[in-house]
């Protein structure tokens, strides 16, 4: 029996700092790169490690953060930070809690909320260092060129780390050191508890850092150990918009390579944005300026862009979307949409269909192969298969008050401009003419027709838009016919054809 790989004992996610640079109403954390919040981003490395329990402290706007949380993972344990500022007391607060019930035993990691990039993968090596080593703990850390701000990693002349000091707390010379405290560790729980009471808030911010566990572990005889990453897009954190920019951009960078290493052309990478959730299959082509969102999933030989915006779309293989924005839509195999669309939610698109220029779609369902090739509106309707909807037909499906459905048969061709007045029904095989208002039901095979005969009213122009240029123009056209109706010679016509 393969034995069940076991993740660390708790991970502990803190997330109750202010976030004040990112001057938002909303809480830092949960502003978003790549589709997810950025707390998202931090949980899902966490539950790819597999930890017992989860904890994320929360302090600031903690009701919103609650409701996020509880939507994205409901397992997780919501612990509030009180007025003690810190690191270590945020931890502490979240050991006790974790604590209430059975201590915890082993591996506890600690993450921050505002920290997207990181992985599973370097948390897991990050774990997989400090049980293989038996550390008290171990820190991840990165060298920075620029490392103002951040807590410096202290190594005695053998190399082994000593401790951490926060800039605002260092030397000069402690300052001239570039290798950073990421804020991400692997403790002991035993260690971490036991240090954490000796932790105090005596240094230049008042605040219980958690940096001193490490100074107190080794004093306690514990190893103290780094693993370095030479990632630093892993370890940095987003406090203001400039930042959240910059990691939202890399994150793309690195979604957008990993998609091309799986099989898929993206033509200009740089314009390219593609969520963390959406999925794409091989050979399918992302042409240039090409946003894809949510829970949009393209499938094989299906060629998206240029200039497309999609958000929930599900596309069929060999499909084409050219220049459309779109949400919630479903699309067809082989089917054909835009340029100049707009696809609402609830759109369905049958397989070798097409949606084609300067259409809108909401909630319609169009079947196999049929066309609504220009200019129109289709909403709260349901179209068969192989019909062909002629140049701006709409379906006009509001009466002011209530919306109505418009059921449009197979095989069915309407003529331009063809209103669909719902509620309405038009058989198989119906033809509409051009300009019909359909306002009745129309059998399958029938023709509709509703628009009155013409009737042109000769020189009308002339007595009622005297002086105009169409006047002018018009007095002009009568002379030329009379004239020519006078010439002996009547004049030749080449052949041709024109529309
Ligand atoms: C902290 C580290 C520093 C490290 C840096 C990396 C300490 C004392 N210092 O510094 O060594 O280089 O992170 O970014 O730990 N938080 C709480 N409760 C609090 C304070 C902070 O939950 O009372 C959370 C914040 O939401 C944030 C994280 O902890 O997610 C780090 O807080 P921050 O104020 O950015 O710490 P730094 O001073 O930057
Ligand atoms: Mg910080």
């Amino acid at each position: 029996m393969i034995p069940e790989t076991t993740g660390p004992a708790a991970v502990i996610v803190l997330a109750a700092g202010a976030g004040t640079r990112m001057k938002s109403r909303t809480p830092k954390i949960l502003h978003e790169i790549g589709g997810r919040s950025m707390v998202a981003h931090a949980l899902l490395a966490a539950r790819s490690i597999n930890p017992g329990r989860l904890a994320l402290v929360v302090r600031h706007e903690r009701d919103l953060v609650a409701s996020h949380l509880n939507d994205l993972d409901p397992d997780a344990l919501i612990v509030d930070q009180d007025e003690i500022p810190g690191t270590g007391r945020a931890v502490e607060v979240a050991l006790n809690a974790l604590d209430a019930g059975q201590k915890l035993e082993g591996t506890v990691v600690v993450t921050y909320g505002d920290v997207p990039l990181l992985t599973g993968s370097l948390l897991a090596e990050l774990v997989a260092t400090h049980e293989r080593e038996a550390n008290a703990v171990t820190v991840l850390t990165a060298l920075l060129e620029d490392a103002t701000g951040y807590g410096r990693i202290l190594r005695h002349e053998d190399e082994s780390v000593t401790g951490i000091r926060e800039h605002k707390d260092a030397t000069d010379t402690e300052r001239l050191i570039n290798e950073v405290n990421s804020g991400i560790y692997a403790f002991d729980a035993g260690v971490l508890r036991e240090a954490l009471q000796h932790v105090t808030t005596d240094n230049s911010q008042g605040e219980k850092y958690l940096t001193d566990v490490l100074g107190l572990a080794r004093q306690a005889g514990g190893r103290v150990a780094a693993v370095v990453t030479e990632d630093r897009w892993q370890v940095e954190g987003a406090n203001d918009r400039v930042q959240l920019a910059a990691l939202g951009a890399e994150l793309n960078r690195r979604t957008v390579e990993a998609w091309m290493r799986s099989g898929v052309t993206v033509v200009d990478p740089a314009t390219t944005w593609i969520d963390s959730t959406v999925t794409l299959d091989e050979d399918v082509r992302i042409l240039p300026n090409t946003q894809l969102h949510g829970s949009t999933a393209v499938a094989r030989d299906a060629v998206v862009g240029p200039d497309t915006t999609l958000t929930d779309v599900r596309i069929g293989e060999g499909a084409k979307v050219t220049r459309t924005h779109g949400s919630g839509a479903v699309i067809g195999a082989r089917a054909a949409v835009g340029p100049f669309t707009y696809l609402r939610p609830g759109t369905v698109l049958g397989d070798t269909g097409k949606i084609g220029a300067f259409y809108e779609t909401k909630n319609v369902t169009i079947g196999r192969g049929s066309k609504l090739s220009h200019l129109g509106y289709a909403g709260d309707a349901e179209i068969g298969e192989d019909t062909n909807i002629g140049c701006g037909n709409i379906t006009a499906n509001y009466d002011g008050e209530k919306k109505h459905r418009t059921v449009i048969g197979s095989g069915v061709r309407t003529g331009s401009n063809t209103v669909f007045v719902a509620p309405v029904t038009v058989g198989d095989g119906a033809y509409s003419g051009a300009g019909a208002v359909i306002r009745n039901d129309v059998p399958a095979g029938a023709l509709a027709v509703s628009v009155a005969a013409q009737r042109n009213s000769e020189g009308w122009v002339l007595t009622h838009r005297p002086g105009t240029r169409s006047a002018e123009l018009a007095a002009a056209a009568d002379h030329q016919a009379a004239t020519e109706a006078t010439s002996i010679t009547p004049a030749t016509t080449e052949e041709g054809t024109q529309q």
